[in-house]
């Protein structure tokens, strides 16, 4: 959430309004969000309608690749204007969702959804150095993949991928019956998930609803579906599985299920490695790296099986309190029910991948019945899945955001907050990294004033590292010298008219999860403009509060995807 102002008390018992109350009326969405949602007319009773909405728009957000102008969510969910507007305010307002102009574009605080659910899997944690480390020795993609009703879904890719094919992201969801993972986790299908692949490839025999993947030329027939068999039932005798070019030309994979410890032995993920048909065929792929792939899967297996379960993190604090203070605030923009319904998927996380309801409203300080209700939805939705006493976060809340986001960049994630610093101190505003050789900076991202007489930097620009602020912020973090001591121990460097004539900077530092300095926020600007003591009183508690920001967002998006720094 974000930064939180403590409010009194959330006014309970304010009346519901007319998007509040029931589950939505027949028509109420079109058929392609009924379609995304699984609500196509069968909500039950007691869920939560808001909620519901709120997820389609999230979902037709990530569907079209994190950005939407409001008339084309309009269009996409079915919804009127006016509700939109409201979901959308109350999204942005819990961080989730950012605007610009009329545009709507998912944020990465969004991931903190995602992440939920993958520290509570706990396998991406476990399994993915054993992966990244197959690549590396391989120099080819190797991804994990869950099973997620009759698809797959990337919960890790490690990507070699050159130029020549598409590479998924985590998060994207293929049809099971065109990757090498699917028949694998199809030999523990039951008739009733045999019953839906075949009813879902009746209704979609194109693979449309499948965006990740391109659509198919052609319309399966009943030997399709026969060799879809016939693959799963060599897969469960292998104990491996090929995809020779069923996603697109050239692309070929190779499986092997990762099993979990204990007596049922079921699949927990299938590792697979991708290649292209320039480097191997299908047949290659067999001969010459299923045993490395399978000796990495012996090593996922051992880790499983070897690591202790993690002590149960920290619950999410007083978000209920937080819901009630913005509706205060927000009054009528803001839509209590959704927010709340939301806070419940930030329950679950890691050492906390199974709670009772009892659990659940404890974690979010909703009441018994407002969680009952948002997880009787979300059971609705398939995004949370009951077992025994207990719910637990399904793969589909990878849906909600994860695979546009995963591939944001930092340059991205500061933009919109340097526009906010920018807007705020009246200065030009940027990000820096060093170069590879240490020698120089490059700036990365830039927001501007329209003044005229503003600092000539663009994106792209390169300074001597030693004469910049950001050059000196981000050369503290690792060298020795007497002149950065005192930047290390301030936490900021100012440089003023050392580098040019009448020009002052100053910067502060942007560290990664693990503590390190990847790149450094600045200002620079006429020396006119502000004494070097104006600008520690005024811009650097500025500064320092963006570079807080970005560092969250920042430190969300990286906790399981590589977050490039430029
Ligand atoms: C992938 O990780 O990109 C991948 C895995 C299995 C496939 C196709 C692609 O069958």
């Amino acid at each position: 959430m974000p930064a939180k102002p403590m409010p009194e008390t959330p006014p309970e018992g304010s009346a519901p309004t007319a998007d509040e109350k029931g589950p939505p009326a027949e028509g109420a969405m079109t058929a392609r969000a009924a379609a995304l949602t699984g609500t196509g007319g069968s909500a039950p009773a007691e869920a939560v309608a808001p909620l519901i909405r709120g997820i389609a728009v999230l979902r037709e957000l990530t569907e079209a690749n994190g950005t939407l102008s409001l008339s084309g969510l309009e269009r996409a969910t079915g919804l009127a204007r006016s509700t939109v507007d409201r979901i959308t305010t109350t999204l942005a307002r819990m961080g989730y969702v950012r605007f610009d102009g009329r545009d709507v574009h998912l944020s990465p605080r969004l991931m903190e959804l995602g992440n939920a659910y993958l520290s509570a899997l706990r396998l991406p944690a476990l399994l993915s150095p054993h992966a990244d480390a197959l690549a590396d020795e391989l120099d080819e993609s190797v991804s994990l993949a869950v099973a997620d009703q009759d698809g797959i879904r990337f919960i890790h890719q490690a990507t070699r991928r050159r130029a020549m094919s598409l590479s998924f992201r985590i998060g994207d969801l293929l049809p099971a019956e065109r990757t090498a993972p699917g028949p694998l986790f199809a030999a523990e299908w039951t008739t009733a998930d045999w019953q839906r692949w075949r009813d879902r490839r009746a209704a979609d025999p194109r693979d449309l609803s499948f965006t990740a993947v391109p659509p198919r030329t052609h319309r399966p027939d009943a030997r399709d579906d026969d060799t879809f068999v016939s693959r799963t039932e060599e897969a469960s005798a292998n104990g491996w599985s090929l995809d020779d070019q069923l996603i697109e030309p050239g692309l070929v994979a190779i499986s092997v299920p990762v099993r979990s410890p204990g007596p049922d032995g079921r699949i927990a993920s299938v590792a697979s490695v991708v290649s292209h048909t320039s480097r191997h065929t299908a047949h290659t792929l067999r001969t010459a790296l299923l045993p490395r792939l399978r000796s990495t899967v012996e090593a996922m297996e051992r880790e499983l099986r070897d690591t202790p379960p993690p002590e149960p993190g920290p619950p999410p604090s007083d978000l209920a309190l937080w819901t009630g203070a913005s509706k205060q605030q927000l009054g009528r923009e803001f839509i209590e029910s959704l927010a709340r319904g939301l806070t419940v998927l930030t329950a679950f996380g890691e050492g906390r991948p199974e709670l009772t309801l009892t659990e659940v409203a404890r974690a979010t300080g909703l009441a018994r019945a407002t969680a009952r209700r948002a997880l009787i939805t979300y059971e609705h939705l398939g995004l949370v899945a009951p077992a025994g006493r207990t719910f637990a976060l399904t793969p589909r809340v990878l849906s909600l955001g994860f695979p546009p986001l995963s591939r944001t960049t930092l340059p991205e994630i500061a933009q919109p907050h340097l526009a906010d610093l920018t807007s705020r101190i009246h200065e030009s505003t940027s990000l820096a990294v060093l170069s590879d050789s240490g020698e120089e900076i490059q700036y990365t991202a830039r927001a501007t004033t329209a003044r005229v007489m503003s600092v000539n930097i663009t994106v792209g620009t390169s300074l001597p590292a030693h004469a910049t602020a950001p050059g000196r912020v981000l050369l503290a973090d690792t060298r020795e010298e007497g002149t950065l001591a005192s930047v290390r121990s301030q936490g900021y460097a100012l440089v003023d008219e050392e580098l040019e004539e009448g020009l002052r900077s100053i910067a502060v530092p942007i560290r990664d999860r693990s503590g390190r300095v990847v790149a450094a926020l600045n200002t620079a600007l006429h020396a006119s403009r502000r004494t070097p003591r104006e600008c520690v009183t005024d811009l650097l508690p500025e500064l320092t509060a963006t570079a807080m920001r970005i560092q969250t967002d920042f430190h969300t998006a990286a906790r399981f995807t590589h977050v490039a720094a430029s």
